[in-house]
């Protein structure tokens, strides 16, 4: 029916069905807490989106907490180390950081946010949530006072939620962060002259452990999703066109970028996936602005060098959840005023460590020699202290939240 109408009253209005979106409105509802999740594309989209997949402790416990993480025990593969690499030289160096070692038996996981995304979905559907996709032209309105609402359109159907509270997890592209006013948030970036071409395909991992390798070409990445499916990226110049790259240019150029070892065993086959992915480090805040509060990728952008994307939008919603959860079981607005700085705090610090080992991996092509020098330095800095080691493997398996 043109021009039908659906307005609706809830206490948190969620903009975003990704990672930070769903796993909000499943810890809230978790705690009795009613939310809506308005999300642009379809629940397909969204569910067929090829991401990251490296999963921190304290992430793994969020989801288990959350009650989505059967699969991820069952079939995520735990991770206790992974492998830097320089090569292309005539001298290879391996250095393999044992993290269980360095961090007290701390580890991380391998778990798609493909996979993790089917399952929140899931999990939301299985309790009767509410996430409305397909749902465009969403606009935030009050959310300076205490009686914010939002607009959205959803085909022929138009409406208006009531909320107490609005959680902007829509992205990096999404309106919330672009509904507070300019002169109230202060946004700091920082880009890169190259991204990545990420491959996906249905062969073995070249290695059961993560491969980070530098080279004069640039860096590669040797990763996974499960036994028989592997990830693989190359560093490319910025703007970079995936049709540029058929199959057998990319395995090529791999081989040249890991160690001879890992070249030699690399299995090839047809791609299922090939993009290209910019590079970026972005951080916007404060977090809050009156009742709309931001979360994930809305508010920073890592590079994924350190695989902290998906991570730091775990803690955010950690964070937010206790906040919200405690405001409405004792009236406590403490969470809510400290959320912005609790998660910046460790946001900053993962942009720190991401900044840090993209910069240690990558080929910066105007360097100058001697910041080609010191990134060697800190390649074998790394190598023969393992108190650098356990700095970088603390971050790795995430700092607490
Ligand atoms: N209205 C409604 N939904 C929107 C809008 C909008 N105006 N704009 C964007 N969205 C949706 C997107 O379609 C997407 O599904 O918000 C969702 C945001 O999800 P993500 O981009 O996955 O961000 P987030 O949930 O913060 O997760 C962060 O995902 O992007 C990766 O690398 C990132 O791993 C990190 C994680
Ligand atoms: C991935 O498998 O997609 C992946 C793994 C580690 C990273 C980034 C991406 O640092």
């Amino acid at each position: 029916v043109p021009g039908c109408r659906l307005d609706m009253r809830t206490q948190v209005a969620i903009i975003g069905a990704g990672p930070a979106g769903l796993l909000l409105s499943q810890l809230l509802d978790l705690a009795g807490i009613e939310s809506v999740v308005l999300e642009r594309r379809s629940r397909a989209h969204v569910e067929g989106r090829i991401r990251a997949g490296v999963l921190e402790d304290q992430f793994q416990a969020l989801l288990r907490k959350a009650g989505v993480a059967a699969r991820m025990d069952a079939e995520g593969e735990i991770h206790d180390g992974f492998t830097i690499a320089r090569s292309g030289s005539a001298n290879d160096h391996c250095l393999r950081i044992d993290l269980a070692g360095l961090t007290g038996g701390r580890s991380v996981c391998i778990w798609g946010q493909t996979e993790l995304t089917r399952d929140l979905f899931a999990a939301r559907e299985a309790q009767g949530g509410a996430v409305l996709d397909e749902a465009v032209d969403v606009t935030l309105h009050d959310i300076d006072g205490d009686h914010p609402w939002v607009n959205y359109r959803r085909g022929e159907t138009s409406g208006r939620i009531d909320c107490d509270f609005i959680a902007g997890c829509d992205g990096f592209h999404g309106i919330s962060r672009r509904s507070i006013p300019t002169d109230r948030l202060e946004t700091s970036e920082r880009g890169y002259p190259f991204g990545w071409l990420g491959v996906l395909s249905e062969t073995p991992p070249v290695s059961h452990e993560l491969i980070y390798a530098g080279s004069s070409h640039g860096f590669a990445l040797c990763s996974m999703r499960t036994q028989r499916l592997s990830r693989y990226y190359l560093q490319v110049p910025a703007g970079t066109d995936p049709a540029d790259w058929p199959d057998e240019r990319f395995w090529d150029e791999l081989r040249a970028r890991v160690p001879g070892k890992t070249a030699a065993a690399l299995v090839t086959g047809p791609s299922i996936e090939k993009s290209v992915a910019p590079l970026r480090s972005f951080v916007a805040g404060p977090m809050r602005h009156g009742r709309l509060f931001l979360a994930g990728d809305a508010a920073h952008i890592v590079p994924p060098t350190g695989a902290k994307g998906l991570n730091l939008a775990g803690s955010d919603i950690h964070y937010l959840s206790e906040a919200l959860i405690s405001w409405y079981r004792a009236g406590n607005a403490a969470g809510l005023e400290g959320y912005s700085d609790r998660a910046m705090a460790r946001v900053w610090k993962a942009q720190r460590f991401s900044w840090w080992m993209t910069r240690l991996l990558h080929d910066f092509p105007e360097d100058p020699l001697f910041e080609r020098r010191l990134q060697e330095t800190e390649f074998d800095y790394l190598a023969g202290s393992r108190s650098a080691q356990a700095v970088l493997a603390e971050n790795y398996v995430g700092l607490p939240y």
